[in-house]
């Protein structure tokens, strides 16, 4: 997605915090999708501020490449803090049945508010919020009904703004709120650059599948060690550039000289990490895990 090349400076953070703030005014509910994957990472250090007293809604996206025990660590500590988290995957739609009921649950008081009030057929209002490529638009996509609301007879709303229907009760801002990650924790923009929401070209690729092989060394999955017909034994106290050489040696990356393509192998174990051929990797755990 071109988002994720959005480069966030103080200017652009302000204007997106206004935005979003002006359009709390207009919803019920703030739906926060992370990464299912990377829960901290993929989080807004500014959000809990940013919305105060709006509630909110956690999707744990992209589940289908997450660690299922992980994610259901993750479910029930937002739990303990009061706050519903959806383990769901965008690109199935597995999980997405639960969202209309949790929504509803959640705004129970205030629908009965508004119908306490003479309001027959209350609607509320979700806004989607999230860092760049986490799934939003996936989200919207599969949620939303074809049809758009109308809008010219909503008091109180910006021209501009439109409106997804997606039950009969709930509709949803058709823009989310694109969020910065906490940019500048190491190890936050490591675990972005892992699972591919900062893109490749602008790393050191090489540096990164260092990185990444470190975590392998310590904690390799079974699937892993099968694609490179390793031990765990075989890699555990190597550096991680002889990590990666051996990994290319493995697969027969040689350039001139009989010397390893290291960049080659780099890539490769981005393509296939990313495709799920190590493993379900949860990559953060909650703190009491
Ligand atoms: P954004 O609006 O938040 O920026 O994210 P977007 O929906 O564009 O999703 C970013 C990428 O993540 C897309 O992949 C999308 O298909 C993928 N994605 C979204 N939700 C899920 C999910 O639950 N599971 C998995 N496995 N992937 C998901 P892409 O590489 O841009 O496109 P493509 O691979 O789908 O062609």
């Amino acid at each position: 997605m071109e988002n994720q090349n959005i480069q966030w400076f103080p200017g652009h953070m302000t204007k997106t915090k206004r935005k979003i703030q002006s359009s709390l005014k207009l919803i019920d509910v703030v739906v926060e999708i992370l990464d299912a994957r990377i829960p901290i990472s993929s989080s807004n250090p500014d959000l809990s501020e940013l919305i105060s007293s709006k509630p909110k809604l956690v999707l744990l996206n992209k589940c289908d490449k997450a660690n299922r025990a992980a994610t259901n660590m993750w479910v029930s500590y937002y739990q303990k803090q009061g706050i519903r988290a959806i383990p769901v995957d965008c690109k199935s739609g597995r999980g997405l049945n639960k969202f209309v009921p949790a929504v509803r649950e959640i705004l129970s008081d205030k629908f009965e508010a508004q119908k306490a009030k003479g309001i027959k057929n209350p609607i509320l209002r979700v806004m989607i919020v999230g860092i760049p490529n986490v799934g939003k638009s996936s989200f919207i996509n599969r949620i939303s009904k074809q049809t758009r609301a109308k809008v010219e007879d909503r008091p109180g709303v910006t021209r501009g703004n439109q409106w997804y229907t997606i039950s009969s009760d709930l509709e949803m801002l058709d823009t989310p709120g694109v969020l910065w990650p906490k940019f500048d924790d190491n190890q936050v923009g490591l675990h972005l650059a892992f699972t591919g929401a900062i893109k490749d070209n602008i790393l050191d690729i090489e540096l990164l599948a260092m990185n990444f092989l470190e975590l392998m060394q310590s904690h390799p999955t079974e699937e892993f060690l099968q694609r490179f017909k390793l031990k765990a034994e075989d890699i555990v106290d190597l550096e991680p550039y002889d990590a990666l050489e051996l990994i290319g040696r493995k697969r027969g990356m040689l350039i001139s000289g009989g010397e390893i393509d290291t960049e080659r192998a780099a890539n490769l174990i981005f393509d296939e990490y990313r495709d799920g051929k190590f493993g379900l990797i949860t990559l953060e755990y909650p703190e009491e895990g």
